[in-house]
C-alpha cells in the first residue's frame, strides 16, 4: 500500500473509533470512505451494533457485502454520525466534494447528520478552495444552457465523461466540473450556483463538517 493510501486508511480508522453501539451511521463515498466501511464491517463481526445509510449505490453495495444492516431513510429523523471524504478542506472546514459524483446524496445525508467527520489525506488541505474543479450536479434537460450560466460565474466548465460516455449520477443527472482556480466567497457562490435553473446541487459544503481528521504521509494523524 502506498503512503497516500495508508494516510487515508489511518484517518478513516481513527474516525471509525467515534462510532458506537446503537448509532445510525452515514457512510460516505470514495477511496477514503472505503476504509471506514471496511473497518465498520470488521467491528460489526466483533459485536458492534449499528444501522447505516449510504451516500451512493457504490458504498451501499460494499456495506451490504460486509453485512452492515441498513435503515430506510423514511424511518429516521436524524443520522447520528456521518463519516465522509473530501476533495478539498480549507481552514474553516469548508469543503469541495463530489469528485466521485455523489455530492447530492452526500449533502442530503450530511445535512441530516448531527455530526459530520471529514477524513482525508494531507493533500486535500488548502488555504483557499477552488484549485480542485467544483463538481456541480445538473439535470440533463438543457444542459448546454446550464453550462453557459455556470461559466458566467467565472469558471471553465467541463461536462464529466466516463469511458467516452457522459457520467450519470446515481440520481440520473450529469456532473459539470467547474474550474474556478480560486473561490473567494464560497458561501455566496454556493447560494448563487444553486439558484441557476437546471442546477440540482453543487459540491461546496459550507459549515457542515463538525470534525476533520487528516492522515499524513509520514503515518501521523491530525484531528483538527
Ligand atoms: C465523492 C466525494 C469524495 O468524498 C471525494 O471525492 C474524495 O474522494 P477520495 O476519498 O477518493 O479522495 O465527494 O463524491
Amino acid at each position: 500500500m502506498d503512503a497516500r493510501t495508508e494516510a487515508k486508511r489511518a484517518a478513516a480508522e481513527k474516525a471509525a473509533e467515534y462510532v458506537h453501539d446503537g448509532m445510525i451511521v452515514g457512510l460516505g463515498t470514495g477511496s477514503t470512505a472505503y476504509w471506514v466501511i471496511q473497518k465498520l464491517g470488521e467491528r460489526m463481526k466483533n459485536g458492534l451494533k449499528i444501522k447505516a445509510v449510504a451516500t451512493s449505490n457504490q458504498s451501499e453495495l460494499l456495506a451490504k457485502e460486509l453485512e452492515i444492516p441498513f435503515v430506510p431513510l423514511s424511518e429516521i429523523g436524524e443520522i447520528d454520525l456521518t463519516i465522509d471524504g473530501a476533495d478539498e478542506v480549507d481552514d474553516e472546514w469548508n469543503l469541495i466534494k463530489g469528485g466521485g459524483g455523489a455530492l447530492l446524496r452526500e449533502k442530503i445525508i450530511a445535512t441530516a447528520s448531527k455530526e459530520l467527520i471529514i477524513i482525508a489525506d494531507e493533500s486535500k488541505v488548502v488555504k483557499k478552495l477552488g484549485q480542485f474543479p467544483l463538481p456541480v450536479e445538473i439535470v440533463q434537460f438543457g444542459y448546454e444552457l446550464t453550462l453557459c450560466k455556470l461559466a458566467s460565474y467565472g469558471c471553465i466548465t467541463h461536462l464529466r465523461m466516463q469511458e467516452e460516455e457522459r457520467f450519470i449520477t446515481d440520481n440520473g443527472n450529469y456532473i459539470v466540473d467547474c474550474a474556478f482556480g480560486q473561490i473567494e466567497r464560497a458561501s455566496d457562490l454556493h447560494a448563487a450556483l444553486n439558484m441557476i435553473p437546471g442546477v440540482v446541487e453543487n459540491g461546496l459544503f459550507i459549515n457542515l463538517a463538525t470534525k476533520v481528521i487528516i492522515g499524513a504521509n509520514d503515518g501521523s494523524i491530525k484531528e483538527l
